[in-house]
């Protein structure tokens, strides 16, 4: 069973499974061999430069098992008769904890008092505080759910709103209704046509003077200029791990707009997400190999 795999550790984790034969492919390795003859594919966690060409041309394909959450890259290439499969649960973990560090980080204004600390400046002034916020979750899937644990001892309220709505969740319809009770609103949701700007002039003109916009979902989600021009009046603050475009560009707006944290799209970058990763992978593909069900099998209702 000819496998592509991101990494040596994957290979080694997988090496103990009969039949599964392992060749590295990521975004700086040359492709492999035989790519006709691949039936299972993991890919990067950078995706490789052409997706759509390099699926068009695995003409053997079953399975691809992502190892990150969002699948935007692979979906809407994905030939007929295979399967896709994400890391739904790999990377709750790392990005509700960098959600609830960088939500602190901006409230307690950390990135100014750490430039002031390199000025050799005592710049002693009260800040926001998490507690007795609203905190809205846009996007409640499992890292959402991980995100809601973390804050239980921070003396907030939680608001969650999903896609789709249900038994204590709202739906996101109601979101222009729900935005203006929030100081703090996390965004987790999938990069789909339906996300795909949704973070708007109209969405941030809704948002509470002084509220905290956090992604940790995709660049797409948010319209940029909308953005860069929201921060500018300097009404309201951002946590951004992920960004439109990304990389972001030196020079761009983004980097010099008041009131806003950078991170280069690292939440899920961490030994825990890589120990979970290699649980999944070994899981998924003993299971694949068995016959069995698979887990996270991305439907069209994703
Ligand atoms: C990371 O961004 C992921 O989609 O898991």
């Amino acid at each position: 069973m000819k496998t592509w795999v991101p990494s040596a550790s994957v290979a080694e984790v997988l090496s103990d499974l009969p039949g599964v034969e392992c060749a590295v492919y990521n975004s700086s390795t040359p492709m492999p061999e035989g790519i006709e003859e691949v039936e299972v594919w993991v890919p990067p966690l950078m995706p490789v430069p052409d997706v759509p060409g390099t699926l068009a041309k695995m003409t053997s394909l079953r399975l691809v098992q992502t190892v990150t959450a969002g699948v935007e890259p692979y979906r809407p290439h994905m030939p007929a008769g295979a399967v896709l499969c994400n890391a739904r649960g790999v990377h709750d973990a790392g990005t509700a904890e960098w959600a609830v560090g960088a939500m602190i980080a901006v409230l307690r204004e950390f990135p100014g008092f750490a430039d002031a600390q390199r000025r050799g400046e005592w710049t002693y002034h009260h800040t926001a505080v998490l507690a007795d916020s609203t905190v809205l979750i846009v996007g409640h899937g499992s890292i959402g759910a991980a995100l809601e644990r973390r804050l239980e001892g921070f003396e907030v309220e939680v608001v969650r709103v999903a896609r789709t709505a249900r038994e204590g969740v709202h739906g996101l319809a109601e979101l222009p209704a729900l935005l203006p009770q929030a100081d703090v609103v996390v965004l987790l949701v999938p990069s789909t046509p339906e996300t795909a700007g949704m973070v708007d002039a109209a969405f941030l003109g809704r948002m509470r003077d002084g509220a905290v916009l956090v992604n940790a979902a995709r660049g797409s989600v948010v319209d940029t200029d909308a953005l860069v021009a929201e921060l500018r009046t300097g009404r309201l603050r951002a946590a951004l791990d992920v960004t439109a475009p990304e990389p972001l560009p030196e020079g761009h707006p983004l980097w010099s707009a008041p009131g806003v944290f950078i991170t280069p799209h690292v939440a899920g970058s961490t030994p825990a997400s890589e120990r979970r990763t290699l649980r999944l992978i070994k899981a998924q593909l003993s299971r694949y190999r068995a016959g069995e069900d698979l887990d996270n099998v991305i439907t069209a209702s994703y």
